[in-house]
């Protein structure tokens, strides 16, 4: 009985992207010009970085959350007039673009405040305004598909400024390694967490969610000390529920 419910809502978990991906698609489509014209499969011969621009978008947690190209880059997606659909701004490159890479944070922290909050609070910010050298988001998530990398890309993206040569704290790559893994390991667990305990204790479930989402956000503190502490905590708090479920005992 157990294993069916179980298996259940492993179903549910696994088909729901499944069912968001079908409704936000024929949305969109249907209502905005600008993915209307992005995706338009001839840019793949004529402007083939414009192309990929799209193709990262699409079926990445934001288009599947509904977030949409006017959300971050603005203009007018009831256009279909490519000259008025870009009314704003859009070269990256100019200091007056919404994009320029020091504001980076700032929008994409319109919707991630508590990820910008503790940003703002890191060295890198810091280094980022005053010489231009730290990291911003899309240094480390890509434009706009906004991957969640996997431990072994990340400390490769760490190495990229941290390393041998550059002699600027060549061990943090390997410190951002340890500390990542144990962050992944807990969201697998916390997984079948959520589905050990979904119906039985909805307290429980708030309460897993809301200390893995601190952890994973005051990561963007970078102070390695206090993750340390915080993401093995993290881990044994989760393991020790795991033990007590059904899933453990099988
Ligand atoms: C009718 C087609 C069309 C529509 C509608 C359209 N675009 Fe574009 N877009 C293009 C083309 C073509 C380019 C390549 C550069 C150019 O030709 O201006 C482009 C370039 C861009 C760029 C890169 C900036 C640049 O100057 O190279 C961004 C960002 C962009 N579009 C976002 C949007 C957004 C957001 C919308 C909706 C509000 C939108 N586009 C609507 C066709 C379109
Ligand atoms: C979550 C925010 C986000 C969403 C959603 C998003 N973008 Fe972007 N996009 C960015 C950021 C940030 C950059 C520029 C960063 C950089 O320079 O790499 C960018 C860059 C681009 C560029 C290259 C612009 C340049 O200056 O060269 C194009 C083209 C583009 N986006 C098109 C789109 C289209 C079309 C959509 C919708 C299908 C879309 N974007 C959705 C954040 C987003
Ligand atoms: C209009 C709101 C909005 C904007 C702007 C936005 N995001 Fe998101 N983002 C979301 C939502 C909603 C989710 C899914 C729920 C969550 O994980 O918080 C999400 C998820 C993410 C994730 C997790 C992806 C995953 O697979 O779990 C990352 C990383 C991310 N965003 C980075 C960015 C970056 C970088 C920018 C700026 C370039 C940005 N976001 C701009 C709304 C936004
Ligand atoms: C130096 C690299 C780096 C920078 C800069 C960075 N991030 Fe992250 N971010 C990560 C890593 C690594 C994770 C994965 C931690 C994890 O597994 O959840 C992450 C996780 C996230 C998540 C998912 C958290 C969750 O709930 O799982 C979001 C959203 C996010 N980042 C948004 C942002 C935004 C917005 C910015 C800019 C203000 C930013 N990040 C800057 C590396 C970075
Ligand atoms: C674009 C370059 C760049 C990337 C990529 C980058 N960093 Fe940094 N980082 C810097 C700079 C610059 C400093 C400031 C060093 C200084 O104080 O002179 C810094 C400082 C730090 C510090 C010290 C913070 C403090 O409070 O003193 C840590 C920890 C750190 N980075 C971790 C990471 C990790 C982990 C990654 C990969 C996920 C990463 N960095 C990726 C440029 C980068």
């Amino acid at each position: 009985m157990n294993f069916l419910r179980i298996m259940f809502y492993k179903m549910i978990l696994l088909l729901l992207p499944v069912f968001f991906t079908a409704i936000s698609v024929s949305y969109t489509d249907a209502n905005d010009t600008c993915v209307e014209c992005h995706k338009n499969i001839k840019f793949i011969n004529q402007n083939r970085v414009l192309f990929d621009y799209y193709r990262t978008w699409i079926n990445s947690t934001h288009e599947i959350e509904g977030v949409k190209c006017m959300d971050c880059h603005g203009g007018d997606p009831t256009k279909s007039d490519k000259k008025k659909a870009h009314k704003d701004n859009f070269s990256s490159l100019t200091v007056t673009d919404r994009f320029y890479f020091e504001k980076i944070p700032e929008r994409c922290g319109k919707c991630h405040k508590a990820v910008l909050k503790n940003f703002t609070e890191s060295e890198h910010y810091k280094v980022l305004l005053k010489k231009g050298t730290g990291p911003h988001c899309s240094t480390c998530h890509g434009s706009m598909n906004a991957d969640v990398y996997y431990t072994s890309v990340i400390s490769r993206s760490c190495e990229n400024c941290h390393n041998a040569y550059t002699k600027n704290l060549p061990a943090v790559a390997g410190e951002a390694d340890k500390i990542l893994h144990r962050i992944n390991v807990a969201h697998v667990y916390k997984r079948w967490v959520l589905i050990d305990y979904l119906d039985k204790d909805p307290v429980k479930v708030e309460e897993i969610i809301t200390l893995y989402k601190n952890v994973a956000e005051s990561w963007h503190t970078f102070d390695f000390e206090e993750l340390d502490q915080k993401s093995q905590d993290l881990l044994n708090k989760i393991k020790s529920l795991v033990s007590r479920g059904p899933l453990a005992r099988k």
